[in-house]
């Protein structure tokens, strides 16, 4: 164990407890990628600005391009009594190396060196989330282009409302994962500034140079406050925010697709390929996938609400609490990476049962509004017309029947204004063509929006 990983003011190591209880290597170095770019970055600007010597940077660089080997193959050992990702990466160059690498930390701080790499890391995780968003979006509308003209009952309060084809409910998904990755876009730009020159947090006199080390890492520009720089978490928070959404949308998608597949229901078919059984019941075949992306949508958020907690009353500028925002936080990344890829393949393996839906349609009057919009077209007011057709499905109700299973007659009967044109506007086939508003579920709407999206997904 290193006794004096802090210096001369040290005469003890850590207890044990306290050591197991402070470290974060454990995690924390899946940051080291990051850290080694920020330490590049920051030799190369000290020997610029004449704080180091070119041979000690080229031996720092050759040092940290031998341990970045030494992680990726397995062989790097992490110490615990190295406390984290910062101290290892620097100890291990100063075993390797020797002097010059005791010139690495000048002008530096771990306080703005974990913020760099965290944000670097940040940036990358976005990307990579964006990717699984976009191949969701393209499995969600080719799923949309199999089940052309598929008219599915549309629910309020999750009774019968109104039909709708199936493609513009699959569409309406896509809609919502669009602006989750819009979100991640605007969280990205606003995250890209560079903390490093911070140090711990009044900055420094030294003449470093915090525009050329924010321009190597790819940074918009440097953080223009140091107390901000070192303090400020809510890039993690807008990150997590930003999946804690997404993740509420892919959760209701799970929760329809789980109702869709029950019984009940028996609007879709899972593939054997994304279902599991029962270790009792011989006859199950459950949708687990997309209960367990449900399920996993409640610790995205708890990930955001632990970090909203964490910040809460904390004063600026660094407290080692903050340390405890990045399990959160890689926790959440996983997790989306995760729920996004499996979503993704429900969607490619599920088969939609046209027939059952079909025959599932003559319930619960999905075409009444449509008959109310005939009386408004025949200039009956809005509220009347609602009134005469809530009286032709009491009468439905009293006979047991559907509204085209009316006779002239009988609607008569309740308001002369009826005329044969009337079933026109009756089932739902009729209904669901009479819809033409922007946005709407008429087919031609419909055909816009698929192709809309077809073209900006660049699907064959
Ligand atoms: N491991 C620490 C963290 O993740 C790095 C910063 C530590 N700074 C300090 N002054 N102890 O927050």
């Amino acid at each position: 164990k290193e006794v004096k990983l802090w210096g001369g003011r040290f005469e003890e190591s850590v207890t044990d407890a306290v050591e197991r209880f402070t470290e974060s290597i454990s995690y924390d170095k899946l940051l080291y990628k990051q850290d080694i770019m920020g330490s590049r970055a920051h030799a190369t600007m000290l020997a610029r600005q004449g704080l180091m010597t070119e041979s000690d940077r080229d031996s720092i660089l050759k040092g940290l391009d031998q341990i970045e080997r030494s992680i990726e193959s397995g062989e790097f050992v992490w110490r615990a009594d190295r406390e984290d990702v910062h101290m290892n990466i620097e100890a291990a160059l100063t075993d390797l190396i020797g002097e010059p690498a005791k010139k690495l930390h000048t002008a530096r701080s771990r306080n703005d060196q974990v913020l760099t790499d965290f944000r670097l890391w940040c940036r990358d995780a976005i990307d990579k989330i964006l990717v699984h968003i976009k191949q969701l979006q393209v499995a969600l509308v080719t799923l949309a282009i199999k089940n052309e003209g598929l008219i599915v009952p549309g629910y309020t309060h999750l009774q019968r409302a109104q039909p709708v084809l199936l493609q513009h409910l699959l569409l309406s998904y896509v809609e919502q994962l669009e602006r989750d990755a819009d979100r991640l876009v605007d969280c990205k730009n606003r995250l890209n500034f560079c903390p490093l020159g911070a140090c711990a947090l009044a900055g420094t006199g030294l003449p470093i140079d915090r525009f050329m080390t924010s321009e190597a890492l790819g940074f918009t520009a440097p953080l223009r406050n140091s107390i901000d720089a070192v303090s400020d978490r809510d890039f993690v928070l807008e990150f997590l925010s930003a999946n804690s959404i997404t993740a509420i949308h892919l959760s209701r998608i799970g929760e329809e697709w789980v109702l869709w597949a029950s019984e009940e229901f028996g609007f879709l078919t899972p593939s054997d390929s994304v279902s599991t059984g029962s270790s009792i019941m011989p006859q199950k075949k459950n949708p687990d996938p997309m209960e367990l992306v449900r399920g996993k949508s409640a610790r995205i958020v708890g990930d955001l609400v632990s970090v909203l907690v964490l910040c809460k009353g904390l004063p600026h500028a660094y407290n080692r609490d903050l340390q405890e925002d990045k399990e959160p936080l890689f926790d959440s990344v996983k997790t989306i990476i995760g729920m996004l890829e499996v979503t993704a393949e429900f969607a490619q393996n599920i088969t939609f049962n046209r027939e059952r839906i079909q025959k599932s349609l003559p319930a619960g009057h999905l075409d009444a509004t449509t008959l109310a919009d005939y009386l408004v077209k025949k200039g009956v007011p809005f509220r009347t017309s609602h009134d005469i057709v809530g009286r032709c499905v009491a009468l439905c109700v009293l006979k047991n029947c559907q509204l085209l299973d009316l006779s002239l007659d009988e609607l008569r009967s309740i308001n002369p204004i009826f005329e044969e044109d009337v079933y026109e506007f009756l089932g739902v086939e009729n209904a669901v063509k009479k819809f033409s508003s922007y946005g709407s579920t008429g087919s031609e709407c419909v055909a816009e929006q698929l192709f809309y999206w077809v073209t900006k997904l660049g699907i064959n």
